[in-house]
């Protein structure tokens, strides 16, 4: 079977803030395809991070696609926002939306990639009847909110259940892990049919982050 290599997109949840501009450049010499960017608002989740100000200086200097991870009720509401800031990418969660389909026509019409995003007790099967619209796939393999968790081991049967329904409907989504991602799971992650591996921690904590960013790829 031909080796698959996944797309790395290091998250800026666990940079170190001060130095935001030389993170950004270091994400930018390395490895990685996507810069991940996760907007967090206290309601959707019980945490507050960065948003608009932040991702507007961000995808300024950032070479990589700028990935954007909306942990926020009302979505539709800053997808136009989002877009103006530089997002290429703007994932919304399916449990923020009432009107998931308009969500997702909304984001394609403002020019970006839309993606979909479900919480780790939230069924693949919700997704059948939407597939074929989106370009991504988000599944949190840890609980949103936080970085530096421990990935959940039911997400494994997530993803092949998702990559059979992908591969059947003919839809060409993406599907992109988040949360908990090591260097000792990345391989079986990508094995069980992951396009995009978000990490957080792994790569920002890491001694030598670009070297991490390549051992991810496999
Ligand atoms: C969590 C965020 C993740 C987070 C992952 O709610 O969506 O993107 O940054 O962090 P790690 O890789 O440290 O688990
Ligand atoms: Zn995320």
């Amino acid at each position: 079977m031909e080796k698959k290599t996944p797309i790395i997109a290091p998250s800026l949840l666990a940079a170190n803030f001060l130095e935001i501009g030389r993170e950004v450049e270091m994400v930018n010499r390395s490895e990685a395809g996507w810069l991940h960017l996760d907007v967090m608002d206290g309601r959707f989740v019980p945490n507050i991070s960065f948003g608009l100000p932040v991702i507007t200086q961000v995808s300024k200097i950032s070479t990589k696609v700028c990935d954007v991870h909306l942990m926020i009720e009302e979505p539709e509401k800053y997808a136009e926002a989002f877009a103006k800031a530089g997002a290429q990418h703007l994932t919304v969660h399916i449990e923020a939306c009432v009107h998931l389909h308009r969500n997702i026509q909304q984001i394609k019409g403002l020019g970006m990639k839309a993606g979909v995003a479900l919480n780790p007790h939230t069924p693949v099967q919700l997704l059948e009847n939407i597939i074929r619209d989106v370009d991504l796939v988000l599944v949190m393999s840890v609980n949103p909110g936080f970085g530096g968790q421990h990935f959940i081991e039911q997400t494994y049967a997530k993803i092949r259940q998702l990559r059979k329904m992908i591969d059947e409907s003919g839809s060409s989504a993406l599907i992109e892990i988040d949360g908990g991602v090591t260097l000792e799971n990345a391989k079986a992650i990508v094995e069980a049919g992951t396009d995009v591996l978000v990490a957080g921690n792994t790569v920002f904590a890491s001694k030598d982050p670009l070297a991490t960013i390549r051992a991810l790829k496999g």
